[in-house]
Formats: C-alpha cells, sequence, structure tokens
C-alpha cells in the first residue's frame, strides 16, 4: 500500500537541543511510521552562511545522523540522506532558479531578517540569496504532501509553493502537487535564560548532554523572578521551567506541581529536581542508543539512503528535464 510521502532536512550547524527535538525531531520520529519519509542532511544548506569556515561541517554530519537515530529514526523505517551526495538537487535547483524571480528571493522576510541579525558574518553571497530555490528544489524533488518543519521556515514554504505553481503553469499542470508545512503541535521549549533555544545563544540544553553538563545548568535557569522565597505563591505561566514539565511529566503531575507553585507548598528547589529526573529519563535511553552507535554505522546509513534517495531524485528529473524541454 502506497503511504503517503513526506520530506525535510536539517543543516548539520551543531549537536541538536531540546528545541530540535521537541520542535522538528519528535515529529520526524512520528511520522516515519505513517509516511514515505525522508530526512536529510543539508549541508550545501550549512554553506550558504558558514562557506568561510567550513572546518566543523563533515563532523556535525555525523553527529547528527547519530542524534537522529538516537532520538528514534529508524532506517528501516525512513530514508536517512545527505543532500551533497544526490546531486540531483544541485540540477533541480538550477532549473527552477530560471524561473524564480529575484525579487521573490530579496523580499523574502527570513532572508531580510537574517542579513540585518547576523552580522559576524557576509551573507551578501548568491549562495544565501538562492538558499530558498534549493529548499524548494529539495521538496519539490520527492513530490510530498508536506514537510514537517519549524514555524520560521513558514516563508520558505510559501515561496517553495509559489514556485511550484509557477512550474507547473509554465510547464503542466500537477508536475509538482503544493506542499503544506506541517507543524509541531506548540512545542514551547525556552533556553535557559528564557529566550529562544539557540547553539548561538549559549543557552541549550543538548541532547547529548551527560547528567553532569545539565545539573548546573538547571541550576541557573530562571523560574518566575517575582518569587523570591519559598513562601511566596509562584506563577507557572511566567516560569521558564514549567514548560517543560508540559513536555515530559504526566498531566496529572503537571498539576500537581502546578498547584503546589501556585500554593507556595513546593520550592523551586523541588521543582528542579523533578525537572532534573524527568529529563535524565528521557535523555537516558537517547544516549545508549547513541553510545551503540559507531561512524562506520552512520556512513552505511548514509550511503543506503542516499541511493534510495537518487532513485527516487532520478525519476523527478527526467520528468522536469522533458517537460523544461531538455
Ligand atoms: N531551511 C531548513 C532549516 O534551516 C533546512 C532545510 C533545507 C529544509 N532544505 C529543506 C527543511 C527542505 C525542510 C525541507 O532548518
Amino acid at each position: 500500500m502506497e503511504r503517503p510521502r513526506t520530506v525535510s532536512g536539517m543543516r548539520p550547524t551543531g549537536p541538536l537541543h531540546l528545541g530540535h527535538y521537541f520542535g522538528v525531531l519528535k515529529n520526524y520520529v512520528a511520522l516515519q511510521h505513517s509516511e514515505e519519509a525522508y530526512f536529510f542532511v543539508a549541508d550545501w544548506h550549512a554553506l550558504t552562511s558558514d562557506y568561510a569556515d567550513p572546518s566543523n561541517i563533515r563532523e556535525n554530519i555525523t553527529e547528527m545522523v547519530k542524534d537522529w537515530v538516537a532520538a528514534g529514526l529508524d532506517p528501516a523505517q525512513c530514508v536517512i540522506f545527505r543532500q551533497s551526495a544526490v546531486k540531483e538537487h544541485a540540477e533541480l535547483s538550477l532549473l527552477l532558479s530560471m524561473i524564480t524571480p529575484v525579487s521573490w528571493l530579496e523580499r523574502n522576510p527570513t532572508y531580510k531578517e537574517q542579513q540585518q541579525q547576523i552580522t559576524n558574518k557576509d551573507l551578501g553571497n548568491a549562495g544565501f540569496l538562492c538558499y530558498p530555490v534549493l529548499m524548494a528544489a529539495d521538496i519539490l524533488m520527492y513530490r510530498p504532501h508536506g514537510v514537517p518543519v519549524g514555524e520560521d521556515q513558514l516563508p520558505h514554504m510559501e515561496l517553495t509553493r509559489e514556485i511550484a505553481r509557477r512550474f507547473n503553469y509554465l510547464y503542466g499542470e500537477n508536475t509538482f502537487p503544493e506542499p503544506q508545512a506541517m507543524l509541531t503541535p506548540a512545542a514551547k521549549c525556552p533556553g535557559l535564560d528564557g529566550r529562544k533555544m539557540s547553539k548561538s545563544y549559549n543557552n541549550g540544553i543538548f541532547l547529548r548532554d551527560t547528567l553532569a553538563d545539565i545539573e548546573p545548568k538547571v541550576k541557573t535557569m530562571f523560574t518566575d523572578k517575582n518569587r523570591l522565597r519559598k513562601s511566596d505563591p509562584g506563577n507557572p505561566d511566567v516560569c521558564n521551567l514549567f514548560p517543560y514539565h508540559v513536555l515530559l511529566a504526566s498531566p496529572e503531575e503537571q498539576e500537581e506541581i502546578r498547584q503546589g507553585c501556585t500554593n507556595a507548598s513546593m520550592g523551586c528547589v523541588d521543582c528542579k529536581k523533578r525537572f532534573l529526573a524527568h529529563l535524565a529519563a528521557f535523555l537516558e535511553p537517547l544516549q545508549a542508543r547513541r553510545a551503540g552507535l559507531s561512524d562506520a554505522r552512520v556512513a552505511e546509513i548514509l550511503d543506503d539512503g542516499n541511493e534510495r534517495a537518487r532513485a527516487f531524485a532520478t525519476r523527478t528529473l527526467d520528468m522536469v528535464r522533458s517537460r523544461m524541454g531538455l
């Protein structure tokens, strides 16, 4: 029986943290059972912004695949591959660039925002401007109905649909179905300091963190800033820790913690202890799986996935080339 198809990728920019897990990766793990799923390491996309110092990319690729498999992606259930190993993505990106107006790329909100916010890198390169065309190629290649991504990717998804529509208009209806973003049901996962969890803010809890790494991090987490003493009633809705109980504790325990906080019977220190226990229980099986994964096993997973992705990509490109008159 044919399953609906989905595809998604992540840039190998460093170790994955809880924000990645609850924002996107958890969705990948669920989808591998219901969909024909393609998940890839977007190493070309990493180069669009990190071209000046690519020294970590290779290691990051291997480590990211380990994080994925540790989190529950099963290479027997989905296709795990590397973007740069399936050259068809580059060819489709080139062909799509023929029909993509530069103005669409320049007005992309993500592009403008990152140009302004990222000041330690020169993002005036053509590759960075064309980031969304490559992303559209990654997606449309597999003609999926949906793409599991975080909210930050919505402008890119919109552009992908615009490119698909334009292709269909020029070269034939229903070449590319218009793919929808599949967002994870609202998962709030703030960083240790309350800002968005991000490697560049240095406020993350990583999937590969040991208990010794995590303990001091949790100690420094903000709770309700107005709660100075244990005898003050707290407010879980402004606490930086409570969203984690929502992700990791049972509904009954969440309610118990909410009560304990608001009636001042449970202090922040105890609340953090509970969080640590849940976090350790969550990370333990991930890390056990990770420990059993050698670099050689990752290479094998990617070799196999690259081949399966290529088999699909070849068929799409045959059709695209011929529709574009080549
Ligand atoms: N832009 C995505 C990110 O930063 C990575 C990505 C590249 C991607 N190509 C993709 C995601 C295709 C989904 C589908 O996370």
